[in-house]
């Protein structure tokens, strides 16, 4: 059977890049159609990203704090135990709840939900295919919003049993007894934490001299020092080659290190963190007159047009930070240019989030960045150790670090490893949207006892006034 449909915009995929582009169109009065292969709603994000893996690593800091903490705080329990499955059940259902919101938001917003894979038969063309029919949608505007899927390397076959990536290590049946992680980047070091915290001995594999390699150093070398304390074992500048089986549950990672010799690390499973890949499979973008670039991103200029003036791509499937908010902005942003718009994202000031704990996060230049591009700074930082707050609730590792231009003050970058680190980075960000400076932050008055007036006092040291509480 073949229906037919015309629409003003047509998003293919609706993770947070495609359901806010959905929303933010149909807001605009556009008619809408949102295209998605799966069942559910939400795309990575909200089921085999950003959502189940928070879901984890609060179960698994809270079940770290009843066995480690509680008893500090002055509260007995018998030792708890781990009901795993309870655990990954627990997760299921955020994703459940949170997949379901986004269906309401579709009908809220009246968006015309279609489930098949979206295709391409001609530039203004979509065709929706499932097992029951083929739908083709004709479209003004096409967005296309397809994500990207884990990445492998060469020498590794992911089976998705014992050798797994990201979606299989939300799920699993088991606490791994050993796990080895290939990959100390974000994904690495936020599952990697989890079974860690959950008596797992985990071993995390990176070819890099550091961990979580995209932000500032200082960030990864707190970490690394709070991890290896969590029991972690790191083996740093070594590339892994393979993983095979030895036996039927067991795995060997071979990897080289930095003198070239092989080294031979085992587990019980082994989790495969060493990046993501935009993905476009089924697109048949050929027929929209549309290529991808050699690492597999389709091409778009600053406001995320495609060659084809009337088609458009955003999120992950694009260049920049593979985020769920730089996904979100992009998707509200190419919403509002389709309805006359001008819209601008500022890409430099997009904050990026590891939510290990203490948390890590950082918005504007690193201190190698700054470095490099030989632009003077002026440092301000203030340990957690030295806040009231901090201390009140026994998370007094990490630091705040302000980096502001030595003449204007002007804040160039803050990066935080700490409680809450997550929610702190959006003062931050709001403070360099307006390109405030570190002074500002220093005079605006914070409440006492918080977190945030760690970031005053960093930021009172960047500007030169100096620190009050250090
Ligand atoms: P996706 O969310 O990948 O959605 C794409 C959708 O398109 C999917 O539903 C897919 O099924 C659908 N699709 C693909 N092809 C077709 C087709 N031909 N037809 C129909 N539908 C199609 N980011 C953060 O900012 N914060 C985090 O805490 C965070 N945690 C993460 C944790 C993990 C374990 C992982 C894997 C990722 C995490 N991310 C996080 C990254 C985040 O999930 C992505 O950046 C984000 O989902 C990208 O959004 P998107 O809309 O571009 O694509
Ligand atoms: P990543 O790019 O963060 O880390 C991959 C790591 O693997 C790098 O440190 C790299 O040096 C290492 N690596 C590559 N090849 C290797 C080899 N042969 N041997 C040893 N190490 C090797 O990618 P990751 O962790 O897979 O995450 C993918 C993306 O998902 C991230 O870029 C991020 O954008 C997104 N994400 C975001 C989260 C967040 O915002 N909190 C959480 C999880 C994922």
């Amino acid at each position: 059977m073949v229906g037919e449909h015309s629409f003003d915009v047509v998003v293919i995929g609706s993770g947070p890049g495609g359901y806010i582009a959905a929303i933010r169109a149909s807001q605009l009065k556009l008619s809408v159609a949102l295209v998605e292969k799966y069942p559910t709603l939400g795309g990575t994000c909200l089921n085999v990203g950003c959502i189940p893996s928070k879901a984890l690593l609060d179960s698994s800091e809270q079940y770290y704090n009843a066995v480690h903490r509680f008893a500090k705080h002055g509260i007995k329990i018998p030792p708890p135990e781990l009901d795993f499955s309870q655990m990954v059940a627990r997760k299921a259902q955020v994703v459940e709840e949170n997949s379901r919101g986004v269906e309401l938001l579709m009908k809220k917003n009246k968006v015309a939900v279609f489930h098949g894979i979206g295709r391409f038969a001609s530039p203004t063309t979509v065709e929706v295919v499932n097992k029951e029919e083929i739908i083709a949608l004709k479209a003004r505007h096409i967005i296309i919003a397809t994500g990207s899927k884990p990445a492998t390397l060469p020498g590794i076959t992911v089976d998705k049993k014992r050798i797994i990536t990201s979606t299989e290590a939300l799920s699993l049946p088991e606490v791994p007894r050993e796990l080895v992680v290939i990959g100390g980047g974000v994904i690495g070091m936020e599952l990697g934490t989890v079974f860690a915290r959950l008596g797992a001995r985990v071993k995390v594999v990176e070819y890099l001299d550091r961990i979580i390699g995209t932000f500032d150093r200082a960030l990864g070398k707190e970490l690394l020092k709070i991890s290896r304390q969590l029991g972690m074992e790191f083996f740093l500048q070594h590339a892994v080659q393979s993983v095979e089986y030895v036996n039927i549950d067991r795995i060997q990672v071979k990897a080289v290190n930095s003198e070239g010799s092989p080294v031979f690390i085992e587990g019980d499973y082994c989790l495969v963190a060493v990046g993501r890949r935009p993905y476009t499979e089924g697109l048949n973008l050929e027929a929209a007159g549309l290529t991808t670039d050699a690492k597999g991103f389709i091409p778009v200029d600053e406001n995320c047009r495609t060659s084809v003036p009337h088609i458009w791509a955003i999120g992950d499937v694009v260049r920049g930070p593979m985020l769920a908010h730089k996904a979100e902005e992009e998707g509200a942003a190419v919403a509002e240019r389709i309805a006359g718009g001008k819209p601008l994202i500022h890409y430099h000031l997009i904050p990026n989030v590891v939510y290990t704990w203490p948390e890590v996060a950082s918005v504007g230049y690193s201190e190698e960045q700054l470095k490099e591009s030989q632009r003077p700074y002026r440092v301000g930082q203030f340990p957690f150790l030295a806040s009231g707050r901090a201390r009140a609730s026994m998370d007094t590792e990490g630091f705040v670090k302000v980096l502001a231009d030595p003449l204007s003050d002007e804040i160039l970058g803050v990066h935080i490893i700490g409680p809450r680190a997550a929610d702190l980075i959006a003062e931050a960000t709001l403070a360099m949207e307006f390109k405030a400076a570190a002074e500002d932050i220093g005079r605006i008055c914070h409440a006492h006892p918080t977190f945030s007036e760690a970031l005053k006092e960093a930021s009172l040291a960047a500007s030169g006034l100096g620190a009050l509480n250090m």
